[in-house]
């Protein structure tokens, strides 16, 4: 299904940027107590019912579009989910309460529990697609770069517009078995690639945020995490594009079943056509964010808002102590 509707005034979804914080602290927290027990699920349940909690007391009336979890059969807030107390603002969510589930589960750098807020009716459905391809650029590069081009041809444009040689682009592709051509053609053509091995909301940001440390990323993943990546890049600048890919039959049947098309190239006002914002913090740390950590009969968690064009890093202080998990 695909929702699309008239641009509103981006003004209402600053009100919900405190919400936002809340949700992606207390996920951060209560998935933190998981960090390192090789239980994603677990830590991916946690996150869930803590942010279903947060958003439970939203100002306002909010369509969940994106839930975490099909995919992977994790636990979620599900895709058609109402939160929120019912007065103020309606919005749509696309929430990752975890993402980097495995990055938790083995206590390795780089998961952080997300949501990006936008206005009622434009944030996209993929309905039955887990998987599509995506280009991700820095706002030098915006409404340059095509997924129909071959990637050295990106590659050339993003080089151009960047004023750098290709072979000082840095590309974040994910290392997955399907990306291996992919991955050999951006080395060939000259570029480093920044390979992690699961996150591409993170890599993404590596390339969005003004400082970030990567040029573009490329290559297949998630659903949700596009929707929640096209949401910072509507709220910061850049650009995105994407495409339904299938990784499997029963999905691309079910996603021809729907009426969708599986050629259809999305522009990143179609993924999210409004005002919106996003919000991430750090469950195990790395160079993005860093982790929950107790301070002083408190919990400190660090965070960032991309709102209105901004990136704001915010730390947040809540009275308690990190819980501890005992096995
Ligand atoms: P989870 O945190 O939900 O496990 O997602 C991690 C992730 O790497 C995403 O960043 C990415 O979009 C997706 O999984 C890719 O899926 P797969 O690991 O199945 O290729």
């Amino acid at each position: 299904m695909q929702r699309q509707n008239e641009t509103a005034p981006s003004t209402n979804i600053r009100t919900l940027e405190s919400v936002a914080l809340s949700a992606t602290s207390s996920a951060a927290v209560a998935s933190h107590g998981w960090v390192g027990r090789h239980d994603k699920k677990a830590a991916d349940a946690a996150a869930t019912e803590a942010m279903r909690r947060v958003l439970a007391d939203a100002p306002g009336r909010g369509t969940v579009v994106i839930g975490e979890g099909e995919k992977d059969e994790a636990p979620m807030l599900f895709n058609g989910e109402t939160v929120g107390n019912g007065q103020g603002v309606e919005f749509d969510i696309a929430v990752d309460p975890l993402e980097g589930t495995s990055f938790c589960a083995k206590n390795l750098p780089g998961s952080m529990a997300t949501i990006s807020f936008a206005e009622s009716g434009t944030m996209w459905s993929p309905g039955p697609g887990f998987y599509m391809d995506k280009i991700v650029v820095p706002p030098q590069a915006k409404g340059l770069v095509d997924l129909a081009d071959a990637p050295e041809r990106t590659l050339g444009k993003v080089a151009k517009a960047l004023g750098k040689q290709v072979g000082e682009l840095r590309v974040v592709i994910m290392d997955k078995p399907r990306h291996q051509d992919l991955i050999k053609r951006v080395l060939k053509a000259g570029a480093a690639v920044h390979a992690p091995a699961e996150g591409d909301v993170g890599g993404s940001l590596e390339v969005l945020l003004p400082t970030g440390p990567a040029d573009l990323l490329l290559g297949i993943g998630g659903t949700p995490e596009g929707v929640m990546t096209a949401a910072a890049v509507r709220a910061l600048g850049g650009d995105m594009l994407g495409r339904l890919a299938p990784q499997r039959n029963e999905e691309a049947e079910a996603i021809r079943a729907a009426g969708m098309d599986l050629e259809r190239i999305y522009t990143c006002d179609e993924l999210v056509g409004g005002g919106a914002l996003f919000a991430a913090t750090g469950v195990t740390g790395g160079a993005l964010l860093s982790e929950p950590r107790d301070s002083d009969g408190a919990i400190l968690t660090e965070s960032l808002l991309i709102s209105s064009g901004e990136v704001r890093r915010v730390s947040h202080t809540t009275f308690g102590s990190m819980p501890r998990m005992t096995p």
